[in-house]
């Protein structure tokens, strides 16, 4: 038998994890679901099976995906654990194991190159192959109608290291551009850059030197540049035994933005410094010469990790904010203006635009936030970033949206043509739904809403697939 999960803040309420997997046919759906909505919904995010009795953390539960398949106007769900070679291994031994272990599932000779095998945190869709990610874990391919666990995709031996969870996909050319940190060991200050081509194969795993080893989420990139911002939430492990984490918030260690131009070798990149904050998410970049854009959610300092001192941070730092960044690479000039003064998270673009100039800004956000509710999010909010003008559709506090994701209409429509999709947990209820909206008129609430009889928890990403 499973023990019961330790009493954990991240692990109570919609925090905690299901302990099933099902496959539902014919949600029940309010409203109508859209002509030409055809395609899959997948989102992912921790639902630990086992957890240790001390010092667990939300980003490190072992992963589940659940799907979303719209069909007909008719919509089916699935979800299924990520049964990576740690997870296996871990039900195997029915109780947790330490993040290093991971083995061959065939051989059980340890692989260290796979590093802790989660697959918690994205799920994209590229090089025909439906891949789960966790930044310090190779890509993780599940089968896209059935949620099967695959195993680890057909590059990952080509790939210098882990992947971050938040690869770009180049609208134009189909190319993937990722990268890992600490590629070297743990704690490391080596980085590597990725270039997947559209059909899989790897072009490019490219390893370089950052100014100091530290948690990298998230990186931008444009038609000419990437960009890796550096923000001092920086690694040492002799912190476990002090802080009980061995990341810390070190504003003393100042923040750098790696600035290469795309077809460049490593060699090239240049640390330009940037002010101190920090960042889990990019909205998205794009470059006019030597100009480059980009939107990100900016918190003061990391949320949720100490301060070398091992202080926490207080509430108002703790929020972040939709904050533009204007970075000319000839000068190293950089300037940041505040663009939406609310607590917002999990910001998404019309990714047929993206690394080039976007308009219309989607992001989960909580004006009503309140200390102690958990970082609920309870508006999806659209964001006219030529305009300024925005409109939210609110679930209701305490109640919370996921990120929402942009899918547009059929055809060439203009930017923003399209509908936005999130799962909704309605605590009265302790049930989830998933949500359709359209993108343009957010105000006007869901035009569909289909309807589970259980929880999807809180997680972290999700990206549509087109069917085909
Ligand atoms: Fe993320």
């Amino acid at each position: 038998m499973a023990n019961p999960l330790p009493n954990h803040p991240q692990l109570r309420g919609n925090y905690a994890p299901i302990n099933f997997e099902a496959t539902c046919q014919d949600l029940i759906v309010e409203g109508a679901i859209p002509k030409g909505l055809e395609g899959s919904l997948y989102r992912i995010g921790p639902n630990p099976k086992f957890v240790p009795d001390q010092g667990y953390h939300w980003f490190f539960g072992a992963g589940m995906v659940h799907a979303f398949h719209f069909a007909g106007s008719r919509v089916s769900y699935v979800n299924r654990w990520a049964r990576t070679p740690k997870f296996e291994a871990e039900q195997a031994a029915r109780g947790p194991l330490p993040m290093s272990f991971i083995t061959d599932p065939d051989t059980g000779a340890v692989v260290s190159d796979r590093r802790n095998g989660l697959a918690n945190t994205h799920i994209v869709w590229h090089g025909d192959q439906l891949l789960a990610l966790e930044e310090g874990s190779h890509p993780f391919s599940m089968a896209p109608d059935t949620l099967e666990s695959l195993g680890y995709g057909h590059y990952a031996q080509d790939l210098q290291g882990a992947m971050t969870a938040h690869p770009k996909i180049d609208p134009f050319t189909g190319e993937l551009h990722g990268f890992g940190y600490m590629s070297g060991a743990i704690g490391s200050k080596t980085m590597t850059y990725h270039v997947v081509d559209q059909q899989g194969v790897v072009k490019r795993s490219d390893r370089f030197e950052t100014p100091y080893s530290a948690m990298v989420h998230d990186f931008a990139v444009t038609r000419d540049y990437v960009l890796f911002p550096l923000f001092p939430l920086t690694f040492d492990l002799d912190r476990m035994a002090t802080l009980g984490s061995p990341f810390a918030f070190d504003a003393e260690a100042g923040a750098y933005i790696g600035v290469l131009e795309r077809d460049a070798p490593v060699s090239g990149i240049r640390w330009i410094e940037a002010p101190v904050c920090f960042v889990f998410h990019y909205l998205n970049a794009w470059n006019d010469g030597p100009l480059i854009t980009f939107d990100a959610i900016d918190f003061p300092v990391a949320p949720n990790f100490p301060d070398v001192s091992g202080n926490l941070p207080g509430f108002s730092e703790a929020q972040g904010k939709l904050t533009r960044w204007h970075l000319n690479v000839a000068t190293g000039q950089i300037d940041r203006e505040l663009i939406l003064d609310r607590a917002a998270e999990f910001p998404r673009i019309d990714d047929r635009f993206a690394m080039d100039r976007h308009r219309h800004a989607f992001m989960a956000t909580a004006s009503g936030r309140q200390k102690g509710d958990g970082g609920l999010f309870h508006e999806i909010t659209h964001r006219d970033l030529d305009s300024g003008q925005q409109q939210s559709w609110d679930v209701g506090f305490g109640n919370g949206v996921s990120e929402p994701v942009f899918v547009p209409k059929p055809g060439q429509g203009q930017e923003g043509e399209g509908w936005l999709l999130a799962t909704v947990f309605e605590t009265e209820r302790s049930t989830s739904s998933v949500v359709v909206l359209d993108a343009m008129a957010l105000g006007e609430g869901p035009v569909a809403t289909a309807r589970l009889d259980h929880r999807v928890p809180f997680g972290f990403h999700g990206n549509w697939r087109a069917a085909t």
